[in-house]
């Protein structure tokens, strides 16, 4: 049974950031990452705009405190929201320590982008690839790291809590503790048990609940699925933030991205007859937040019967704009899409997460030892709407704050308690694996039909009762064959659908990414 002192699930930034510390501050300790892909595979990877952080005096944390709240459309945590912004400048320079490569201007500042939301150019970022600088430059420094082991096609199924020693199944509502967690190591198709003085989930998000996503296949919200099932407090997942501009190509999954700082370049959002339509919803136009934009797209899209807008480009200076957009470019141009003479058309696609497990100021959950930080976790930064570009930075921001009570917390726990081993009897292989594929494709329609960016009770209690029968079906294939990824990544995205859709009940004003049209504006 292998056992570790800090146990990371996930190896995006946020895990990666974590495991880079802990492992640095204390060589003596044993650091164990497990990823369910290959160890870049994250949704961290594909991140383009980059990361809001104040650099310089013309901006203020001040400033972009105010932003954050009112993308968060009031429901932010104040105290989270100013001190993730005030902490920004020091991460960005650790980061920058690792070796990401920020772009700078021939003054040697940062070129600074500009997004949804923020009154003011404030992105640090490489190029449209941002997340992907990020995660090498991790990745790598992980690797010069003794003490940390990655282990890629590492699949975390559950975590160890109390109600395991106990032996009786049901997991505790108070006080529970966390002892790691069981995985199953893909190469060997065996379930070993990993025990932990200390784990943390960083799982990333859930976007591939709904069929159409800029997420990639692994964000499947599992951590939020585990720590649901261990009781753990879970919050604000009725706040689904759909991206105003994924690239229009149907069947493509995940769906590709046209950044946002495209926008804050000066792109403009028209209709397929070439009408500018955004100053009708939002005086900051292009510009205005994320939940505004998406709205005025799916509103426009049902008022006319298109399928897509468009983004347009054709007035900007394409040789800057192929300096900043090179991918964004190179892919719209292997599609046939000529930013300089052609429209890009552009949908509305499920994008981020903003609840998760929720977590205290330090990145403790409400179960004992286990820490959260990352998509997968719920701060109370991002109220009801996340500001563009907060997430990378909440991510490292929290990834320091639980390491800083990691190492603390560490000292004072002795020996773990015996484990019982992962119980697979009774289990047999599938006879058809295409019932888990099938149950994924209908819970994805049911997302995308009844729980999408516009809601409403009726389409919210149909969506509800159909979860309850793809749960019951999908428990019984769980209990009679042998888990593969596949089927616990079902379980996981029909937990996370029941989240969305029971807190989508249960509230009762409309605020930011949630609207429901039976209820009135807040
Ligand atoms: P991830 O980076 O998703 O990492 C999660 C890790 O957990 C992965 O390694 C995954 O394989 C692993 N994992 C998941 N489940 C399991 C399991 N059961 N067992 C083992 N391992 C598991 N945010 C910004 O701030 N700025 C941007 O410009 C930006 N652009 C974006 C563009 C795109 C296309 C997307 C999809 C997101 C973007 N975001 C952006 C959001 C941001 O990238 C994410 O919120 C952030 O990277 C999440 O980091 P994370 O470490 O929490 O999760
Ligand atoms: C983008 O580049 O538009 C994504 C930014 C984000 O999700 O924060």
């Amino acid at each position: 049974m292998p056992s570790t002192d800090f146990l990371v699930i996930g190896s995006g930034v946020a895990g990666l950031s974590y495991a880079l510390k802990v492992a640095t501050s204390c060589p003596g300790r044993q650091v164990t990452v497990v990823t369910k892909s290959d160890e870049g595979e994250s949704n961290t990877k594909y991140a383009q705009g980059g990361i809001a952080i104040v650099t310089n005096t013309v901006d203020s944390f001040e400033q972009h405190l105010q932003d954050t709240l009112t993308a968060g459309d009031g429901l932010c945590d104040e105290t989270v929201a100013k001190f993730v912004v005030n902490e920004g400048p020091r991460r960005l320079e650790e980061l920058i320590k690792v070796g990401v490569p920020f772009d700078k201007d021939r003054q040697g500042k940062f070129d600074l982008g500009r997004e949804g939301g923020h009154v003011m150019n404030r992105v640090v970022h490489h190029k449209d690839v941002t997340g992907l600088a990020i995660e090498k430059a991790l990745l790598k420094a992980v690797r010069h790291q003794q003490n940390v082991q990655v282990l890629p096609h590492h699949f975390a199924i559950d975590l160890v809590t109390e109600h395991h020693l106990q032996g009786d199944g049901i997991p505790r509502d108070e006080g529970t503790t966390c002892y790691g967690a069981y995985v199953l190591d893909e190469t060997t198709g065996k379930i070993k048990t990993y025990t932990s003085k200390i784990t943390l989930l960083a799982s990333g998000g859930a976007g591939q609940v709904y069929g159409h996503t800029t997420n990639p296949a692994i964000a499947t919200g599992d951590g939020v699925a585990m720590a649901y099932r261990a009781k753990a407090k879970i919050n604000s997942m009725e706040f689904v933030q759909f991206h105003p501009t994924a690239l229009y190509q149907p069947g493509a999954s995940p769906a590709f991205l046209i950044s946002e700082a495209v926008r804050g370049f000066g792109a403009k959002l028209k209709t397929r007859g070439g009408e500018a339509f955004m100053h009708k919803y939002d005086r900051r136009g292009e510009l205005a937040s994320r939940d505004i934009v998406a709205k005025a797209i799916d509103s426009e899209l049902k008022r006319s019967g298109e399928e897509c807008v468009y983004l347009d480009c054709r007035h900007m200076d394409i040789k800057r704009f192929k300096a900043h957009f090179p991918t964004i470019y190179e892919k719209c141009y292997s599609l046939g899409i000529n930013v300089e003479e052609d429209r890009i058309p552009v949908v509305p696609a499920a994008h981020y997460m903003c609840g998760g497990i929720q977590v205290d100021h330090r990145g403790r959950t409400t179960i004992k030892r286990l820490f959260a930080c990352g998509e997968c976790a719920y701060t109370g930064l991002h109220g009801a709407n996340r500001l563009a570009s907060n997430s990378l930075l909440e991510a490292v921001v929290f990834a320091d704050r639980c390491y800083k009570m990691g190492i603390k917390e560490i000292g004072t726990i002795g020996d773990l308690p015996p484990v019982p081993r992962w119980d697979d009897q009774g289990t047999t292989t599938p006879k058809e694996k295409v019932l888990i594929s099938h149950n994924k494709n209908e819970l994805q329609a049911v997302m995308r039909d009844y729980v999408g960016i516009v809601r409403s009770n009726e389409r919210l209690s149909r969506a509800y009762n159909r979860l309850a029968l793809l749960y019951k079906e999908t428990e019984v294939l769980y209990q009679r064959n042998t888990l593969s990824p596949q089927l616990c990544e079902l379980r996981n995205l029909i937990a996370v659908g029941y989240l969305i859709v029971k807190q989508s009940l249960q509230r009762k004003e409309n605020r930011g990414s949630f609207w429901n049209i039976d209820l009135a504006a807040c």
